[in-house]
């Protein structure tokens, strides 16, 4: 189960990462180009929306399975000290839920409104938002390495 679900985690982030960084830059185009806000960007939201979901539920139960969740029995203290349990089991998850916040109301707030730069604007900034704080807590040595 773990290591299936860590393989899982593990390479889904790259089609996140992907679509999430095609999305917001085709918002912010769309933005600064002042285009029509068309089915194609709709979709290209959505998809962005649905694949970081996905992740997000993949990570949540990971969290648990995960060798990294051991640590907590020698306490809080000891998990902060160490800046490699600290990533896996409060910076990684916490900032990462904060990013799919971000990326939620992008999405939320672009049905809100009528005007194609303003549905352009939001979805761009809040999903940029949420692409650099997932990018900024990555494990990238451990994923890369
Ligand atoms: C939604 C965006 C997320 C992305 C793009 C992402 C990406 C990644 C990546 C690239 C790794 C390294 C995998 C490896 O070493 O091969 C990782 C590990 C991990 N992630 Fe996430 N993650 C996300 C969300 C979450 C969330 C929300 C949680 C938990 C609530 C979580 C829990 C974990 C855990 C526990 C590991 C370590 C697994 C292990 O080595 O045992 N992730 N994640």
């Amino acid at each position: 189960m773990y290591a299936i679900l860590k393989t899982v985690h593990s390479y889904w982030a790259y089609i996140v990462l992907i679509i999430l960084t095609l999305a917001t830059l085709r918002s912010l185009i769309g933005f600064f180009t002042k285009k029509t806000f068309g089915v194609s960007d709709f979709r290209a939201g959505l998809f962005g929306l649905i694949v970081s979901h996905i992740q997000l539920l993949i990570g949540l139960i990971l969290y648990f399975v995960s060798p990294w969740f051991d640590q907590w029995s020698q306490g809080m203290g000891a998990v902060m000290k160490d800046a490699q349990t600290r990533l896996y089991l409060v910076e990684h998850p916490t900032i990462n839920i904060l990013a799919l916040v971000f990326i939620t109301l992008g999405w939320s707030l672009h049905k809100r409104v009528a005007e194609d730069s303003k549905k352009f604007f939001r979805i761009g900034t809040f999903y940029a938002i949420g692409l650099v704080l997932l990018l900024s807590r990555i494990p990238w040595s451990t994923w890369l390495g």
